[in-house]
């Protein structure tokens, strides 16, 4: 069976959701928390800008899409100013913890709402066609973005 936009978006979500785990587990001052931090912030920076192009653009062409598209890229920035404010050198100290921890929660709340009230919607706008396309789309764009960011 051929994917579709909502198999290669959960599918970024769970990596997403195991780099935030591993993200809060980790210890301070240590080489692992820089590096699954920098792993966490390009996963979420390339994802948000694929899934905006390929799945929320198509969404903001339909009427009845415009407020959930509009209500989760302001959740994208939102996301983005917590990540800015990670992104310390010393990244240790109970206030960079504390706002790992936001960053957590926010993200988990964003894919719950995603994928079980978006998918849902944009279920009932997007052709077949449109679904099976955008899948193709988001996946190269997204493993562009990340090199591109990678080595920015
Ligand atoms: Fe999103
Ligand atoms: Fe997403």
């Amino acid at each position: 069976m051929t994917e579709t936009i909502y198999d290669a978006l959960r599918e970024s979500h769970a990596i997403q959701r195991s780099l935030c785990r591993r993200l809060l587990r980790s210890r301070p001052g240590t080489a692992e928390r820089t590096a699954l931090f920098t792993e966490l912030r390009l996963e979420l920076a390339a994802h948000e800008a694929a899934e905006e192009r390929h799945f929320y653009v198509p969404m903001l062409m339909h009427d009845a899409g415009l407020d959930a598209s509009r209500h989760a890229l302001h959740e994208h920035h939102q996301l983005d100013e917590l990540v800015e404010e990670l992104q310390v050198v010393h990244k240790a100290g109970r206030g960079w913890m504390a706002t790992a921890r936001e960053l957590s929660a926010k993200v988990h709340h964003h894919l719950r709402e995603e994928e079980k009230k978006f998918f849902q919607l944009s279920g009932k706008l997007l052709t077949d066609t449109q679904k099976r396309r955008l899948a193709t789309a988001y996946r190269r764009d997204r493993m562009r973005l990340l090199k591109a960011l990678a080595e920015s």
